[in-house]
């Protein structure tokens, strides 16, 4: 029988999300999809006119289908921690149950369980900013919308997980190696994320016999790497460093997902696995 997975943060057909969803629906899952709500107007009605038709094409010429499209906001857990601002928000105000726990309801009601759980998502609002320039509240906010966001996630959807089902988020090696230019902690929140993996596949696998992982992927031009400045330099450092002199595709990274996601990793759990071209294993640039 086909699995199912909910993939949280795509937006569009650039980033990470979107390809993990691709090589999991060619792997034969059926996808759902979790939208921020500011972006939900817009990737909705895109994918209506058919703009992302050719990026839906699978390598057996069919296209992606895309069951459900689920509003979500990943730094709130339920309704009672929504400010007024946002509530009363015209972009927020269109959509509703786009809170975690409202989320995982909302899927729980439309299809019972899940058995893959993807975290492709990450806000810090003060990235461009130097760590000894960020302040409290932007590095709390990148925690909140790139590390929290993943604890609640499992929080919320692991009791609708079936028994062997995998988790799997996106981290960046700026957790663990000096990135100068991933600021207002977003180094810190990737690294709390590498470190919650392993804590939450205890817990998981312990629970639910759930596996949790996190892929450390290399640079991808995605909208949240444009917005954080230095991806094109980046790519290049990449392409002249790496063992392996090629541009990193998403494919790639979602391919690598599509196997922890599989019985093929039915024993790895807690594990950080780098998709970088071999990035990570340099001392030096050369
Ligand atoms: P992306 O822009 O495609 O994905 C980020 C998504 O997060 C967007 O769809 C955005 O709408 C969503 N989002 C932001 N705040 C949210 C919130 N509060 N609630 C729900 N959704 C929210 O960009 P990308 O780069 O594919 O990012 C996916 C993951 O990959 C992130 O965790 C990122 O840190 C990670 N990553 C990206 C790398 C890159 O070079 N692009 C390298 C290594 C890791």
């Amino acid at each position: 029988k086909g699995k199912r997975a909910f993939i949280a943060g795509i937006a569009d057909d650039n980033g990470y999300g979107w390809a993990i969803a691709k090589s999991l629906a060619a792997a034969g899952a059926e996808i759902l999809v979790g939208t921020w709500v500011p972006a939900l107007n817009i990737f909705e009605t895109s994918l209506r006119r058919g703009k992302f038709d050719e990026s839906r094409v699978l390598p057996d010429g069919s296209l992606m289908e895309i069951t459900k499209v689920y509003p979500l906001d990943a730094v709130f857990d339920s309704l009672e921690d929504v400010p007024e601002d946002i509530k009363s928000n015209k972009r927020y105000a269109g959509s509703s149950k786009w809170t975690v726990s409202e989320a995982a309801e909302s899927v729980k009601e439309d299809f019972g369980s899940i058995d893959i759980l993807v975290h492709s998502l990450a806000n810090g609002p003060e990235v461009t900013k130097p760590l000894l320039e960020t302040t409290r509240k932007g590095y709390l906010a990148a925690i909140s919308a790139s590390s929290y966001s993943y604890v609640s996630l499992l929080k919320h959807f692991l009791p609708i997980m079936n028994p062997g089902g995998s988790s799997i988020s996106l981290t960046y090696i700026a957790s663990e190696r000096i990135i100068p230019g991933y600021g207002g902690g977003m180094s810190s929140a990737k690294a709390a994320l590498e470190s919650d993996t392993r804590v939450l596949a205890f817990e998981a696998g312990r629970k639910k016999k759930v596996r949790v992982n996190t892929i450390s992927a290399g640079p991808l031009r995605s909208r949240a790497a444009k917005a954080i400045g230095f991806i094109d330099m980046m790519i290049d450092y990449s392409i002249a460093n790496a063992p392996l002199q090629k541009e990193l595709s998403a494919d790639e990274v979602g391919n690598t997902a599509a196997f922890l996601a599989s019985p093929l990793a039915s024993a790895i759990t807690g594990a950080v696995i780098y998709v970088d071209n071999g990035l990570n294993a340099m001392g030096v640039g050369i």
